[in-house]
């Protein structure tokens, strides 16, 4: 178990690279399975969902080969398993792609319903069983369990009751192969779709519309190997641009498609912060305290839900009073509790926080609640006075490749520490 300790206070300025998007490596590694032939992929984040996920596939009998830090070789034709268990999935929501994945692959599958961030409310995945149901598939859960085969599937047109990002993966993972046309409306529109339908494509597949909320996918025969690139992350994108807004910094965040930045650029230019854009590259200069603005998130192209707790911190300290609606989610506040620790003024009503900023931030002991919270607890120590220390970073880890390194290399003071050596530390000091 580690912490991170940070002395807050300090402009971050400099670069910062930019690694390849979490969420859709942890949609195409289980993709790969639909190949009849080695898939060479680029730009893997060095994280633990990829490591889990690579564990996951591993396990089922894929030979798998690290050609350097992050670039993966994946041969899923020795897979000789197509059941999966809790143990295994527990640990990861995108373990759930496993199951369209098989399903494409063999129209068999028996993957454990997965774990990963509770935001505090239950994460459906009705959608998900209801598509599989709809190109022919029998399903069931048993022991929580998902039991889903098919004799042969079939292309069916699909309309989702809710947008969502996994079922509109999933349901794309398991129509990829299926006889005949497929179409989901009301499809998630996530840049991580648009890769996945890239990957797929360069798999021989027939995808089209990624990116709309209309996707046809026209099953084929065979999907061959691919050498593929996965896209930066948006959300760790945002979440520097963030970072460099809360401590007053100046930092080109590197290696981005800044389209997909927009709303967030959107947000942070409204607070009276100054973003410029490049080609591939985003430059973040802020120079005084941010000023108040309400945001609301939404499914892409929205503002993101993953980058809700990020932009609470900088809001808790903006001038003024902020409304956040959360939107996607039925109770992603629980990181309200820290924040108001280190001194924010923050009330939560269901979906709705009213944060009345406060000039500063002071360093407290917090603990990340889940991935992007435990982003927003690191934000919330770089721009507070004195020092916090974050517990819980196992699951800042899960999707964000080298932060320590990341910050200290802008002038951050940031430390991971090993929970095991508290007890010296604690001696030394009493
Ligand atoms: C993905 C992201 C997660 C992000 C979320 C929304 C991954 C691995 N995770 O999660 O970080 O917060 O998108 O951008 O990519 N819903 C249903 N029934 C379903 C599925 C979802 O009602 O079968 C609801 C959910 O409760 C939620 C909304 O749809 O209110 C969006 O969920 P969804 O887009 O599916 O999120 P995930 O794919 O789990």
């Amino acid at each position: 178990m580690d912490k991170f300790v940070i002395h807050g206070g300090k402009r971050l300025c400099g670069e910062v690279n930019i690694s390849g998007a979490k969420n859709a490596v942890v949609a195409i590694i289980p993709a790969t399975l639909l190949a009849e032939d080695v898939c060479r992929i680029e730009n893997i984040p060095n994280i633990s969902d990829v490591s889990m996920m690579i564990k996951i596939l591993h396990e089922m009998g894929a030979k798998i080969k690290m050609i350097n830090e992050n670039t993966l070789e994946i041969d899923t034709r020795t897979v000789n398993s197509y059941s999966v268990s809790y143990d295994l999935t527990k640990h990861l929501r995108a373990s759930y792609y496993l199951i369209g994945a098989l399903l494409g692959r063999c129209n068999f599958a028996n993957v454990a319903m997965p774990g990963g961030c509770n935001f505090g409310g239950v994460r459906p995945m009705d959608q998900h069983l209801r598509g599989f149901e709809m190109l022919g598939a029998n399903v069931s859960i048993d022991k929580g369990v998902v039991n889903a085969s098919a004799e042969k599937l079939t292309g069916s047109s699909i309309y989702m009751d809710v947008v969502s990002v996994g079922a509109t993966i999933n349901i794309m993972l398991a129509a990829v192969k299926a006889r005949g046309l497929t179409v989901i409306e009301n499809a998630a529109k996530e840049p991580h779709i648009v890769d996945l339908a890239n990957f797929l494509n360069s798999m021989g597949a027939d995808v089209r519309g990624a990116g709309t909320d209309v996707i046809k996918i026209r099953g084929v025969p065979y999907l061959h190997g691919c050498d593929y690139s996965i896209i930066p992350d948006q959300i760790e994108a945002g979440t520097y641009m963030v970072a460099a807004a809360a401590t007053g910094g100046d930092v080109v965040v590197k290696n981005v498609i800044p389209k997909h930045l927009e709303s967030i650029t959107a947000k942070l230019v409204e607070c009276g912060v100054d973003v410029i854009e490049g080609d591939d590259s985003v430059r973040v200069v802020a120079s005084c305290r941010p000023n108040r603005c309400n945001l609301k998130t939404m499914p892409h192209p929205g503002f993101p839900t993953d980058m809700q707790p990020q932009m609470a911190v900088l809001l808790a300290i903006a001038k003024g009073t902020s409304i956040i609606s959360e939107s996607v989610w039925e109770n992603r506040f629980k990181y309200v509790d820290q924040l108001t620790r280190m001194g924010a003024s923050i009330q939560v009503d269901g979906k709705v926080a009213v944060l009345e900023g406060v000039e500063e931030l002071k360093g407290a002991p917090i603990k990340a609640d889940d991935l992007r919270a435990g982003a927003a607890m690191i934000i919330a120590g770089l721009a507070a006075t004195g020092m916090s220390e974050i517990e819980n970073v196992i699951y800042i880890d899960r999707g964000y490749e080298n932060i320590v390194e990341k910050l200290s290399a802008m002038g951050a003071d940031i430390k991971r520490v090993k929970i095991d050596d508290e007890p010296t530390r604690i001696q030394t000091a009493g």
